[in-house]
């Protein structure tokens, strides 16, 4: 199934926190519940957090016992306020709520039934279009790979971390479909281990050749040439191409510049936020101690020991050889070209 739909009324969604052990489905008909979901990290992954929070709104409006327009716009806007709340980094949920609540706005002389169906349609829309979008992002960016290349990632920029397909892995697995020889060298990604749990269970899925490696080998393997390309996805993007994306991301660009290897950020235009001048600007989240003294149920540090847990990291544009959009690949300066591609889909 794909990583979240809509059934009637009830979001289903696969409860990533479970994976690899356990493939199990989780249903919700309350907006509270699916943001307690993407803050706890059921679902994850920058477009897949924007379509659960539009889900999560049209569940508000079908639950919604207003009578006028007004009163559901009211009701919307305070569960968009709550989803918005969960994670502060991805722009991909705030654009999403935006979609939905624009919706919402326009359906002006309209009953409230008819919001509430504009809203599940939309909802749909955005589930259905991230699906389209990623499958050219991934024909773009397969020009990237040549035959033969060892391509290194981090975290889970899969079907996963979308709502189907994915945007660097996306790209990583039309390369496999055209036929080219690869290798995809996984980043454990600690704290929380997308790439073990997540990026390794896709891939041996697709049956991508793949090798896990701890996220302090990347350095090696590229001083002794085992690394042609990196590819990596994007929470948020800013107007002058810095990237913010998973904790280490920053670290393999900077590895990467040094030992001469491309560093793509692959990313849907729903994830470029002009409105921020650079990365300087992006909130990073910040995340529970816990995710850094344990792995899974089992404590690895001294009780009581001080912790700092940054989700995020924001890459300098001056790192970055390209950004991979369904548009096309922009290159730098990126500024023109980010306005570009976000102007075609807006
Ligand atoms: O904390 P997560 O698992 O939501 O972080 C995910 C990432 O950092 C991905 O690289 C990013 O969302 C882009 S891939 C779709």
């Amino acid at each position: 199934m794909r990583t979240i739909e809509w059934d009637d009324g009830v979001v289903r969604m696969i409860d990533q926190r479970q994976l690899p052990q356990e493939y199990v489905i989780v249903q919700f008909t309350d907006y509270r519940e699916v943001a307690r979901a993407i803050k706890e990290m059921y679902i994850r992954g920058a477009p897949a957090i924007g379509a659960a929070a539009a889900f999560g709104l049209a569940l508000c409006a079908r639950g919604s016992v207003a009578k006028t327009r007004a009163e559901v716009l009211a009701d919307l806007e305070e569960a968009a306020a709550t989803l918005h709340k969960t994670r502060p980094t991805a722009v991909n949920l705030s654009w999403a709520l935006e979609r939905m609540l624009e919706q919402a706005r326009k359906a002006q002389h309209t009953q409230v039934e008819q919001i509430v169906h504009a809203l599940v349609a939309e909802a749909q829309r955005i589930a259905d279009e991230d699906v389209e979008v990623n499958q050219r992002m991934a024909a773009n960016g397969a020009e990237l790979i040549e035959d033969g290349y060892n391509v290194l990632t981090h975290c889970n920029t899969g079907a996963l971390a979308t709502v189907d397909y994915g945007t660097a892995l996306g790209v990583i697995r039309t390369a496999h479909e055209q036929g080219k020889r690869l290798h995809v060298w996984v980043d454990e990604t600690r704290p929380r281990l997308q790439g073990a749990r997540l990026t390794a269970w896709e891939l041996m899925r697709y049956d991508i050749p793949m090798t896990l490696i701890a996220d302090n080998a990347a350095g090696h393997l590229m001083r002794t040439g085992q690394v042609d390309l990196v590819l990596v996805g994007a929470d948020r993007v800013a107007a002058n191409g810095d990237v913010a994306n998973k904790i280490g991301t920053y670290k393999l660009a900077v590895l990467a510049r040094e030992n001469g290897i491309p560093f793509y950020s692959v990313c849907p235009t729903s994830t470029i936020d002009l409105s921020l001048p650079s990365g300087e600007q992006i909130t990073i989240e910040e995340r529970d101690s816990t995710e850094v003294t344990h792995i899974g149920e089992v404590g690895i540090a001294p009780e009581g020991v001080p912790v700092f847990n940054p989700a995020f990291d924001v890459t300098p544009h001056r790192y970055v050889t390209g950004i991979v959009t369904e548009e096309g690949i922009i290159y730098p300066p990126f500024a023109p070209g980010l306005r570009r591609a976000k102007g075609a889909t807006s």
